[in-house]
């Protein structure tokens, strides 16, 4: 690590800045006050780094109304208003966030609706409310949800979704467009073919569009370059085969969503200009060679707006030098939060950037020694570690301010009350004020839950 003090750039929230006192603030805040107000672990988010990635990505994508953003990767009613007011639209994974969202009053019309397993509840809140889209992942639920929408005398678009059988460079948990995986129809075997038909004919769909997702944090244009191609050879054939008002109606390629960001100072985020660029022009060139209108190209992104938006600051707890072989003493410095508000590094091995924010570490004529170091979690469990390998200043100390980087995405959203932790807050920042978003759990609302 080069200065302990610096923060990257492009890992940090757009409007973190390290004061001259050494303080660290977003958006003008001092993570130190949110943290006197709100204690700690607390997540911090900065309003105009969220809205301006959103900005960013509707200018690659050539407009807002390209833009879904997946709210898997963290949503709330406040961050639904955000997407809503900056003219994108919204994915949801599940009924769940899709309660999120109507609570929100986020129009149901710009609403797109996930899921391999959506049950009939999901499936008939979706057309009650006139949902946007509904991605349709299997054959059983074509049937469901066309009967669904015949009982609510509606008809449905959808989308069918594809598997154009790619081998995402990422996770193997988070690739999702290689055959072998319980997402969508395969392109290979001619089943997504099948599934376009049999959305035609069900009388209570209309089929608008297809839709793929290559996988998640993947760094790989050619990757979402072959989707695009593979996934634009149905839609062509589609529209060869399917009577012309049905052909008509073809009219959407959604590519889903997957951009890779930076988690650390070595890592470059995936250039999704470069991409959409890419992409618009693929789409447009086949259209082309096909003689056809080309389709609306839609994209999800969750992770590349987020994540660099929020950091989770912790305060330090023990610090423990620990005899690992003759030449190497490891430092453990333990936080205290852990794997129950990021479980990121231990289900996939994610790294991340952690800084001092209370303060300078050491001073410009000494600065602090570095050690190698582990933050590790407050969780009975070994593997409860933040950052594997971190390189920190050798003198960080109990009561010390630690924060981590980019935890904006799927960090709050799979975070658990494992060892009885409350959920922490998050707080949003924006022009030196801070706003609570959502409260910190308590042990009261876990009493609470159980019928004792
Ligand atoms: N669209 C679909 C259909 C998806 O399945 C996903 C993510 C996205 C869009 C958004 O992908 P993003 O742009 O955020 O990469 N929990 C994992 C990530 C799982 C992603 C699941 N699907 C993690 O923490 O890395």
């Amino acid at each position: 690590m080069s200065d302990f003090n610096q923060l990257p750039a492009h890992v940090w929230p757009r409007n973190a800045r390290r004061e001259e006192d050494g303080v660290v603030t977003v958006a003008g805040v001092p993570l130190p006050d949110i943290v006197e107000e709100y204690g700690t672990p607390v997540f911090v988010i900065d309003e105009d780094d969220f809205r301006s990635r959103c900005r960013d990505m509707a200018a690659a994508f050539g407009g807002a109304q390209h833009v879904h953003y997946a709210g898997k990767a963290f949503l709330t009613q406040t961050v639904a208003r955000w997407i809503d007011e900056e003219g994108l639209s919204l994915d949801v994974a599940s009924h769940g966030e899709f309660q999120v969202a109507l609570a929100a009053g986020f129009p149901p019309a710009r609403v797109t609706a996930h899921g391999n397993n959506k049950g009939i509840d999901f499936l008939r809140a979706c057309v009650r409310n006139a949902i946007g889209h509904v991605v349709i992942d299997s054959a059983q639920e074509l049937e469901l949800l066309d009967m669904v929408a015949a009982q609510e005398g509606y008809v449905q678009d959808v989308l069918v979704r594809v598997k154009p059988g790619i081998e995402a460079h990422t996770h193997e948990f988070i690739a999702t467009a290689h055959e072998d995986q319980k997402f969508g129809f395969s392109l290979a075997s001619s089943s997504a073919y099948r599934a376009a038909i049999a959305a035609v004919r069900a009388e209570n769909l209309r089929l608008v569009g297809l839709h793929c997702h290559v996988g998640s944090q993947v760094f790989d244009a050619e990757g979402f370059s072959l989707a695009a191609e593979r996934v634009l050879g149905l839609w062509s054939q589609l529209q060869r085969d399917l009577p012309p008002e049905a052909a008509a109606d073809l009219t959407m390629l959604d590519l889903g969503g997957g951009y890779g960001v930076a988690y650390t100072e070595d890592q470059a985020p995936l250039d999704v200009v470069a991409v959409a660029t890419e992409l618009r022009a693929k789409v447009a060139e086949s259209a082309a060679e096909f003689g056809l209108v080309a389709p609306e190209l839609l994209v999800e992104p969750g992770r590349a707006i987020v994540a660099s938006s929020m950091v989770t600051v912790y305060e330090v707890g023990t610090v423990k030098d620990v005899h690992v072989t003759d030449n190497v003493t490891r430092r453990y410095i333990a936080v205290d939060g852990g794997m129950s508000d990021n479980i990121r590094p231990a289900l996939y091995q994610a790294e991340y950037d952690a800084r001092l924010i209370n303060r300078f570490s050491g001073d410009e004529d000494q600065p602090s020694p570095c050690v190698e170091t582990r933050v590790v979690g407050s969780h009975c469990e070994s593997g409860d570690i933040l950052i594997d390998s971190a390189q920190l200043p050798a003198d960080i100390a109990p009561g010390d301010l630690l924060a981590l980087a980019a935890t904006g995405a799927y960090c709050y959203p799979m975070s658990s009350r494992y060892n009885m932790f409350c959920r922490p807050p998050v707080v949003s920042v924006r022009n030196g004020r801070a706003t609570l978003m959502v409260r910190r759990e308590t042990i009261e609302d876990i009493l609470a839950l159980e019928n004792y």
